[in-house]
């Protein structure tokens, strides 16, 4: 895709908008605008002018059940002609052909390698290797480090590796293994260009990386149609403490209180999607920055191994 530097962002509903997605193309990497589960392709569209004139590859991901319902959702992606579409969190593969006939590469996340392996039989081009440790939706099944390696053992196709990645230590552990790239949603949050707001990103500066769990509590409150194999790593907070495995007692108060603490950024009840990497976070920074941090350190780290004369 001529990157200058192997980092993709997360296609992030809600943090990762065009000017996320074209900071991080002009900074050398794959920007990607993520769709989540309030998508639609009016959201998308408003969000494309961004990356319309960057001269810059860039992608577009969303999530298969919610395409599955608004055609007009790939519809509009494919017509943006973007480098890499990625649909996630489902098994029906026919916009893998779409994205083809449309000439873009198709890239699917997976939890283990059964998974992996159906979407290279579907025609994958790329393969994000999401491990357990990754903020926002993903089946927890195995951690980063153990999935990559096996993905790396049994794919031909190139495996990017995803979850738990926020410094140039993790780029250069995964590059080291011989992921093709890293697939980074936590680190870049708290960016400068990403959607959230700022008592957000300074919530987020403040937690470590014990601090998050993966639950389905928020997405049962709210009435959300995701899988119940499919839960969020979210930052822990009194409304998590809670529910987390108490979802069938939720009753119709949930919804409503759940409703106004996100109104009112109260973020003791409040979801905020993260993964484990998310202690290394320490301040707002550009996209720009924290490219150039995670590139110089990884590649100062990986000229250690280099072979000398
Ligand atoms: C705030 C946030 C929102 C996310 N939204 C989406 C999404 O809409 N679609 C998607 O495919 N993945 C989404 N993810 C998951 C990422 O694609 C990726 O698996 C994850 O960010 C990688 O782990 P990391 O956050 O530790 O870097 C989201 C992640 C975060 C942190």
């Amino acid at each position: 895709m001529g990157l200058d530097v192997p980092i993709v962002n997360a296609p992030m509903g809600g943090a990762a908008g065009g000017a996320l997605a074209a900071a991080v193309s002009r900074a050398g990497g794959l920007g990607m605008i993520g769709m989540g589960s309030s998508a639609t392709a009016a959201k998308l569209a408003a969000e494309l002018p961004h990356v319309a004139n960057l001269n810059r590859p860039f992608g577009i991901g969303m999530v298969e059940w919610v395409a599955a319902g608004q055609p007009e959702l790939l519809d509009t992606a494919l017509a943006a002609r973007p480098a890499l579409l990625s649909v996630s969190f489902g098994e029906r593969w026919e916009w893998v052909r779409r994205a083809h006939d449309a000439g873009v590469l198709a890239a699917a996340q997976v939890p283990d390698l059964p998974s992996a392996r159906r979407a290279v039989d579907a025609g994958a081009d790329i393969v994000i290797a999401r491990g357990a440790e990754g903020g926002g939706h993903g089946e927890p099944r195995v951690g980063t480090l153990p999935l990559l390696t096996e993905l790396l053992d049994h794919l031909d196709v190139p495996v990017l590796a995803a979850g738990g990645i926020s410094s140039g230590r993790g780029l250069a552990a995964v590059l080291a293994a011989g992921a093709s790239a890293a697939w980074v949603g936590t680190a870049f949050t708290a960016c400068t260009e990403s959607l959230l707001s700022d008592a957000t990103r300074e919530r987020l500066l403040s937690a470590s990386n014990t601090d998050t769990v993966t639950t389905r509590a928020f997405d049962v409150a709210l009435g959300y149609a995701w899988p119940p194999s499919l839960p969020e790593r979210v930052l822990r907070n009194d409304f998590s403490d809670r529910w987390d495995g108490h979802e069938e007692s939720l009753g119709p108060d949930a919804a409503a209180e759940l409703a106004e603490a996100i109104a009112g950024e109260d973020f003791t009840r409040s979801p905020i999607n993260a993964g484990q990497g998310v202690g290394a976070l320490t301040a707002v920074r550009s996209v720009a920055e924290v490219i150039g941090q995670l590139s110089s350190e990884a590649a100062e780290l990986l000229s250690r191994w280099t072979t000398r004369e």
